[in-house]
């Protein structure tokens, strides 16, 4: 028998449904060296072993499963159910958002002593914060774009949004994901609306001026020597890349390779790079950037625990530069066992 993976899927987020899809994807192409421990957390936060079928985490219909805790004393390393003790030798956290993305459930894992798959605990939770991911960002000399960070008990003076971030802007709740509680607003009278909107999703919200020209993502994997996958541009017709147009795309498509000249990717590779090593990831993140009218790179979000699916961008990215879906989760799982 090989090594116990837990992964860890499902969450409180509101893209619980986007990780049972991922999930799926991981365990359909899980290393045959390893065995994979699938814990089920429900929408209320429910912790379950289950042993059931993929195409049921699909049909997100919970059944041959068992109540479970991961315990977090170090000398044990293991799942606790009712029935066993189940030892584990790593776990891969396959969820996006708060509670599973955003540095909670990792700390969770690292207090647990159990090798982490993925971003750790600080990591993940700057990645999460779309403000102060950019603050540090900045320091690397790198571009964000001009935002201000509101919480609810602010006063938000629309004439000075105008005047420091201007219009359109995205008002953005912190640490989303999936693009939930988004929008672009073109004037004043739309920023009231869009506010109330975004802090439906967290407590606290980013305006954030836009950037005019492309998006472009690269898949970034390693603790120390990093490899990088190819760059993708999201050619969107109309509007922006918001939930609807990232899982039943209408106007937009991901170009991979991106279609821009060698020394451009190059660039981009480079730059996410030095974003990934900025922000202390580790395992593998995907960098989501701007490519502006001018030609400048601009970032815009780290995503610590990237859509997963076999559409999906990360491994379709990492598919490009020559790495199957299997060979990509197989270097996830050694960069945790093997550090
Ligand atoms: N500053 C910006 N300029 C232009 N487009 C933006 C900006 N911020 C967000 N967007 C659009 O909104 C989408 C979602 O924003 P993002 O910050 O990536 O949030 P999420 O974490 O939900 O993916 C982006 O993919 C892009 O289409
Ligand atoms: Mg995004």
């Amino acid at each position: 028998m090989g090594k116990n993976i837990a992964v860890i899927f499902g969450g409180t987020s509101s893209e619980y449904s986007v990780s049972l899809q991922s999930a799926a994807s991981v365990l359909e192409n899980f290393p045959k060296k390893y065995n994979a421990v699938p814990i089920w957390i429900t929408r209320k936060g429910k912790w379950f072993h289950f042993w059931g079928s993929i195409d049921n985490i699909r049909a997100d219909k919970l059944e041959r499963c068992e109540k479970a805790v991961l315990s977090p004393d170090r000398t044990s390393k293991c799942l606790i159910t009712k029935t066993e003790n189940i030892t584990i030798s790593a776990a891969f956290p396959v969820m996006h958002g708060m509670g599973g993305e955003d540095g909670t459930l990792q700390g969770l894992i690292e207090l647990a002593g159990i090798p982490l798959c993925g971003c750790g605990t600080l990591s993940s939770a700057i990645c999460m914060d779309k403000f102060r991911a950019h603050k540090l960002v900045s320091t690397a000399d790198i571009a964000v774009p001009a935002g201000r960070v509101f919480s609810m008990r602010d006063k938000i003076d629309t004439a000075e949004i105008e005047l420091e971030i201007g219009f359109p802007a995205y008002v953005k709740p912190l640490r989303g994901g999936s693009s939930c509680g988004i929008s672009r607003v073109v004037n004043a009278d739309e920023l009231i609306s869009a506010v109330k909107k975004a802090f439906e999703f967290d407590s606290e919200i980013i305006i954030e001026q836009e950037i005019k020209g492309v998006e472009v993502g690269c898949a970034v994997m390693g603790n120390n020597d990093l490899i990088t996958g190819e760059v993708d541009e999201i050619k969107i017709e109309d509007g922006f890349f918001d939930y609807t147009e990232k899982y039943t795309p209408k106007t937009s498509q991901i170009l991979c390779p991106a279609p821009v000249a060698a020394d451009i990717s190059n660039q981009i590779k480079q730059t996410a790079k030095t974003i990934y090593k900025t922000l202390g990831c580790k395992g593998f993140a995907r960098v989501d950037m701007f490519l502006d009218e001018n030609g400048n790179i601009i970032f815009n979000e780290v995503n610590t625990i990237p859509g997963f699916t076999e559409h999906s961008r990360f491994p379709s990215m990492m598919k490009a530069a020559g790495y199957t879906f299997s060979q990509v989760v197989e270097m996830i799982i050694e960069g945790a066992t093997n550090e």
